[in-house]
């Protein structure tokens, strides 16, 4: 009896792999694994529903909870993005791929197999913690790239074997979910030289039909992580009610050119009306209570966290490493920040912390506690190597 567990998704590539891991490899049981990372109710009940008639056993695993306290929390601290990318996808898969190894184990399993294909980000991520924790164990398969498939291959193959074919799949686009925001590829975004369609996004309204009326949330930090959000304290209440709320005023579009860890540039495009909201906000308290040098050093850092996060190694040791820096900067990260939701922009209006670095009565042109003379000593010695420079050098 030889088993297999697939992290799957209820889409297409995912839904053809369970066929082939038994015909073309030849496991004997296919066991599916869907990650429930946030993504939308629906989705979910539809892949329970798929794995029921095609494998031999599924489990949904809950872990939205677990996602945004280990994963999107960290992320808030990093201020993390790639390339503009608030990290959506990537987050999830080290959580995904944890999960499917735990089932795996559980059930006895000889392999664990991915349905990503050969050209996008999500193999190295998939396969790279699969095989650091996972790679004595089990055998890893990658059917979809292995066999070379196209998605014409592998609705062809669905149909020939009455695999249901997603409803969406006259939909060109390539769509992944969960809490931290939505990432759409394929179809006409592949001519970055066309605008985005407005039927690509789903969590935003157009920031040109958003409400007249702005709309204030009012964030508070602790430890550099959102505590309570317009009197919500739970985190995923949180990430959920500000998706809703910003994505309302059009807040978290984004499309740029990407590039991918294989070296391909490609066009996406993303919704992530929570995490951009919960980054301005960030920023901005960083900004306040952070030391200049503190923050200078924290920002080349957090390149280097979204880069690991973004490359798959989230099990890198450096990750640690970087995160006993910007946990220790984020003692200090507590306070209030008020953003103003209004067409598309989440611009930061307030800020109050008892940890602030500024001081009203030091820079305030109505005050003289702070005597300009004192400035003048430090002004004339200013520049002092640069003027030698010029002298010396012409
Ligand atoms: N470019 C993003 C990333 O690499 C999004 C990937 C979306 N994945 C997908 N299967 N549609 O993280």
């Amino acid at each position: 009896m030889s088993r297999v567990v697939l992290a799957y998704s209820g889409g297409l590539d995912t839904s053809v792999c369970i066929e082939l891991l038994r015909e073309r490899y030849g496991y004997d049981e296919v066991i599916t694994v869907t990650a429930d990372v946030g993504q939308p109710e629906e989705e979910l009940r539809e892949a329970e529903e798929k794995a029921r008639k095609l494998a031999d056993e599924h489990f949904t695993v809950d872990c939205v909870d677990e996602f945004v306290r280990e994963y999107c929390w960290r992320a808030v601290k990093a201020n993390a993005t790639y390339e503009g990318y608030p990290l959506s996808t990537a987050l999830a898969r080290p959580l995904i791929a944890q999960k499917v190894l735990e089932v795996a184990r559980d059930v006895d399993a000889d392999a664990v197999a991915h349905g990503c294909t050969g050209k996008g980000n999500d193999q190295f991520r998939f396969e790279s913690y699969l095989r650091a924790h996972g790679g004595e164990e089990f055998e890893i398969v990658a059917p979809v790239r292995d066999l070379n498939l196209t998605r014409d291959e592998e609705i062809a193959y669905a149909e020939e074997r009455g695999i249901p074919v997603p409803v969406d799949v006259d939909s060109p686009y390539s769509v992944d979910e969960n809490l931290w925001g939505r990432s759409i590829e394929g179809g006409v975004l592949e001519d970055p030289s066309e605008e985005p369609p407005e039927e690509v996004f789903e969590w935003t309204v157009s920031p040109a039909e958003a409400p007249d009326e702005p709309e204030v949330v009012e964030i508070e930090f602790e430890d550099g992580v959102p505590v309570e959000v317009d009197g919500r304290d739970d985190p995923v209440e949180i990430v959920r009610y500000l998706n809703e709320t910003a994505g309302e005023h059009g807040v978290g579009r984004i499309d740029i050119i990407e590039d991918r860890v294989i070296g391909l540039k490609s066009r996406e495009v993303y919704e992530a009306p929570a995490a951009v909201t919960l980054l301005e906000a960030h920023r901005a308290l960083e900004a306040f209570t952070l030391t200049r040098r503190e923050l200078s050093l924290k920002a080349s850092l957090e390149e280097e966290w979204a880069r690991l996060v973004y490359d798959g190694l989230w099990f890198d040791p450096l990750r640690e490493h970087l995160e006993a820096f910007f946990d220790s900067t984020q003692r200090h990260v507590e306070g209030t920040v008020r953003v103003k939701l209004f067409k598309g922009s989440a611009t930061v209006i307030s800020r109050e912390s008892p940890r602030a670095l500024y001081e009203e009565e030091l820079i305030s042109y109505e005050e003289k506690q702070f005597d300009q003379r004192t400035a003048e000593g430090a002004v004339k010695l200013h520049g002092l190597q640069e003027r030698l420079a010029l002298r010396r050098r012409g």
